[in-house]
């Protein structure tokens, strides 16, 4: 819809340098961005700040692949919400398919770091989304909706959660959803949404779609009323990126 404003993700996974991350920032930086597209980029930790000290483009923010929920302690390896709002970032992805199924990361434990970073004042992109097993033995509404539920059971207020359907058989594959499959999930996501945030925040919330979206066929989404945007994986390590965030232009 009109008022939920356009937002595309870079999701950097594992991948990158300092010589790579400075290449992509700064293409961005020069890329004329539209002012009413949200950017978001998450390279990995090591590079967070780093990342965040090279933009220069007023619509673009640099966002963590993940963090944990407690502020600080004895928790090796993990990323504090803290630590990320220090070094003065504003988002966080969470539940990412590659953290719930190589990770094994539960729905609850994605569902607490989810309201602890909301709580702390970081904003969420909250990925959900089917496993090819799943789609074919037809549970893929039903996966979506026990992993918003595990969310929305602990978290009231949706105003700083930007959901993210990934489904894991699109990833990195080439096979990107067709446009009509994509709004048919997201139409029935905001759908189940109402009766468990209710009708206003269900209708504010933003549904990106991700899985193989480049920058050939993030056009092909432009008419679809529920696809509020894209998380990108592969293609924003590229510059065709630019083309997607341009794509609803
Ligand atoms: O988080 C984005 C991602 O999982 C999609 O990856 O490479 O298919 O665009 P990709």
């Amino acid at each position: 819809s009109q008022a939920r404003q356009f937002f595309v993700g870079g999701n950097f996974k594992m991948n990158g340098s300092k010589a790579s991350i400075k290449t992509i920032v700064e293409n961005l930086n020069s890329a004329d961005l539209p002012a009413n597209v949200q950017v978001v980029i998450a390279p990995p930790a090591p590079y967070l700040e780093y990342a965040n000290n090279l933009v220069a483009a007023p619509t673009l923010k640099v966002a963590a692949q993940n963090c944990f929920d407690k502020s600080s302690g004895a928790f090796t390896g993990e990323i504090s919400v803290e630590s990320l709002k220090d070094i003065g970032l504003e988002w966080v992805i969470t539940g990412h398919s590659e953290r719930r199924t190589i990770i094994k990361e539960s729905d609850e434990f994605i569902a607490s770091k989810t309201k602890f970073a909301i709580d702390n004042g970081v904003s969420v992109i909250l990925c959900i989304g089917e496993t090819y097993e799943e789609k074919q033995a037809g549970v893929t509404l039903d996966v979506c909706k026990r992993q918003l539920k595990a969310v929305s059971d602990i978290l009231p207020d949706w105003s700083k959660v930007v959901i993210a359907y990934e489904p894991v058989w699109a990833i990195g594959t080439g096979l990107a959803a067709t446009p009509q499959d994509a709004q048919d999930i997201h139409k029935s996501i905001r759908d189940y949404l109402v009766t468990s945030i209710g009708k206003d925040q269900a209708e504010a919330v933003r549904i990106l779609y991700g899985g193989s979206v480049n920058g050939k066929n993030a056009t092909e989404f432009k008419d679809k009323a529920d696809v509020d945007g894209f998380l990108v994986g592969g293609a924003s390590l590229k510059p065709e990126f630019v083309d997607i965030i341009k794509s609803r232009l």
